[in-house]
């Protein structure tokens, strides 16, 4: 635990889908004391995103709930990170009810359009870098914005992947969009250090949330294996034995989140098992 935390204003994106990385930080965050903005994009959003694969406004509420019934102290906004006016809002709407932005968790990605290159349409480009990389770019800029007007510090943590740091197939514009989240937050740490604002990327491994549970299907049918196997094979790879759980992803976050990492920033800290290690 991080006394440190107890107070802060945290707002966490793509926070309203079960099992997700995001509902893990964001019930870590506030089991630290933070008060937390559960926020998702609520509705799909045409066939790029369907209501399959994201968090609901009944999502969203869940999550709040469960902070809620926990004891902690959460609400709900639904936020679609294409969009940079609703971008703009949430963090507006997180110091309208909490007074102030302390940390900003971009997390709101898509990771289900895998297709081999020569298939991938423009429309499936655009929807994943727009949400991976875009989307985080707004957060960035919105966060930093109103961290910068409160005038003391912020942390901003990206939530990038193995794919920010090696190669996968059938995944080259994921895979593109996590490595360019590297490049953002690195040079947002450099403009944003001065005014006490620290800037990094969690870059996990697999973890088996419902995006990495659609993942494990068709990486397993891709590779032809059962899923079983692939699995057996993942863990027989990783250092660790294991992949990774949504826990150790929120451990990550609340620590870049907390006074002990005052000093790191640029930085895209991997948090998985040993499978990546640059
Ligand atoms: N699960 C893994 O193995 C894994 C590994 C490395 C990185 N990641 C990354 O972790 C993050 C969370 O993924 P997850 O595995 O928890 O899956 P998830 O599907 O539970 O979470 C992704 C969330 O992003 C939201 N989202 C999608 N488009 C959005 C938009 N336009 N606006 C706002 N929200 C939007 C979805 O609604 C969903 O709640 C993603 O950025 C993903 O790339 C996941």
């Amino acid at each position: 635990m991080y006394a440190d935390l107890k107070g802060k204003v945290a707002v966490v994106t793509g926070s309203g889908r079960a099992k997700g990385l995001g509902e893990a930080m964001a019930k870590r965050l506030a089991a630290e004391g933070c008060k937390v903005v559960v926020s998702d994009i609520g509705a799909p959003r045409g066939a790029e995103i369907p209501e399959s694969a994201i968090g609901t406004s009944a999502g969203i509420e869940a999550v709040v709930a469960e902070i809620r019934a926990a004891g902690g102290d959460a609400f709900g906004v639904a936020c679609d990170v294409l969009e940079e006016a609703q971008v703009e809002r949430l963090v507006a709407e997180a110091v309208r009810r909490y007074g102030q932005l302390d940390i900003m968790v971009n997390n709101a990605g898509i990771g289900y359009l895998m297709k081999p290159t020569v298939e991938l349409t423009q429309g499936d480009w655009d929807a994943v870098l727009g949400v991976n990389l875009r989307g985080a770019f707004y957060g960035i800029k919105h966060a930093a914005r109103q961290m910068i007007a409160q005038g003391k510090g912020g942390r901003i943590i990206n939530i990038g992947s193995q794919a920010s740091k090696s190669g996968f197939p059938f995944a080259a514009a994921y895979v593109a969009s996590k490595h360019g989240m590297v490049g953002l937050t690195r040079s947002a740490a450099i403009e944003l250090g001065p005014h006490g604002i620290t800037v990094n990327t969690i870059c996990p491994n697999h973890v088996t949330t419902g995006l990495g549970a659609w993942q494990n299907q068709f990486f397993s049918a891709a590779t032809g294996r059962s899923e079983e196997q692939y699995l057996a094979d993942m863990r027989a790879r990783i250092p660790m034995g294991r992949p990774g759980l949504q826990e150790d992803i929120a451990k990550a976050c609340a620590f870049l989140a907390s006074e002990q990492a005052a000093y790191m920033t640029g930085e895209a800290m991997n948090v998985s098992g040993g499978e990546e290690y640059h």
